[in-house]
């Protein structure tokens, strides 16, 4: 019998937490709860109401990304991954849907369809050496409004909802203006429990996302990490000198790759694999 796949709501955040802990990730329930304000998630529990497994998808509007699929180990080769994720997929409807796969989904997605269509870069760094700055970085965000207006044009697609959320969960915020005042760039970064993510980071170029970056690593002491497009090279070359360090190149898969929105290259660093 299939199981019973049901939508999760805040009250499941601790649940979630303790799956994730239980196949060794680390996330805080600040992230949980943006994934709730941002999206969808679903699960399967046992007889006794505990989470077995859950995912999450999170709808824009002519992009899915799909994340946060997890199945406790002693639960895992009965199907409950397949199954969670193919819910999430029911509820992008007809719009292509994206996510960055472990070692271990890799064959549960391509089994549900989905074709590889480019990598990202994760790393991670002990300590940052700080560049001389040459770009002048300003504390905060532009308005919302100008900052989410960014994020689509580097996307290819708006995300109001996740970007209000990830704004409000952020510790840190950055951005660049032009010479007429208009905002060109931005970045973000999150606490997780281990290490500070650094992400979103648009920008017109990779020295003004370089100069974003570090602008928010120069002021933390501690443990880095960012997830960068493979195709900005560039960037990555940048950050490995600085202190960053290569910990894996990650597929990202896509189901109707042919209909993925294209975004206008400034897209430097995703937010997290779960959001894009
Ligand atoms: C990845 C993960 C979610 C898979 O969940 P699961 O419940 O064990 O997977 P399922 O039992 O639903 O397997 C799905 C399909 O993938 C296939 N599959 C799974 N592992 C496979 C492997 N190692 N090699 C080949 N095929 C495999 C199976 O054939 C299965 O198809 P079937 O249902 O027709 O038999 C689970 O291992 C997990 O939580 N891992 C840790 C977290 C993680 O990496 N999450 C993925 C994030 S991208």
């Amino acid at each position: 019998m299939d199981p019973r796949v049901e939508q999760l709501d805040a009250r499941e955040i601790d649940g979630i937490v303790d799956l994730s802990q239980s196949v060794g990730w680390d996330y805080a329930p600040a992230e949980i709860a943006t994934a709730m304000a941002a999206g969808t998630m679903v699960g399967v529990r046992d007889s006794a109401g505990g989470l077995l497994a859950c995912a999450g998808i999170f709808l824009y509007p002519s992009l899915a990304s799909l994340g946060l699929v997890i199945v406790r180990p002693e639960a895992q080769g009965r199907g409950l991954g397949r199954h969670v994720t193919a819910a999430c997929v029911e509820l992008a409807g007809d719009r292509p849907v994206v996510l960055a796969a472990t070692e271990a989904g890799r064959p549960l997605y391509e089994r549900l369809g989905f074709h590889t269509v480019g990598t990202l870069h994760k790393m991670f760094a002990a300590t940052w050496t700080p560049i001389d700055q040459s770009v002048t970085v300003a504390d905060g965000l532009p308005d919302q409004v100008q900052t989410i207006d960014l994020d689509a044009a580097a996307l290819g697609t708006s995300r109001a909802a996740f970007l209000a959320a990830r704004i409000a969960q952020a510790c840190d915020h950055v951005s660049v203006r032009d010479g007429a005042g208009e905002t060109v760039g931005f970045a973000l970064a999150v606490q997780a429990p281990e290490v500070r993510v650094i992400g979103p980071v648009v920008s017109q170029d990779a020295g003004t996302a370089l100069a974003l970056v570090d602008a928010l690593a120069r002021r933390h002491g501690g443990r880095l990490r960012i997830d960068v497009p493979s195709e900005h090279n560039g960037l990555v070359e940048a950050l490995q000198a600085r202190g960053f360090v290569l910990d894996r190149i990650v597929p990202v898969m896509a189901l109707r790759p042919e209909r993925l929105p294209q975004g206008n290259g400034t897209r430097f660093a995703i937010a997290a694999q779960a959001f894009g």
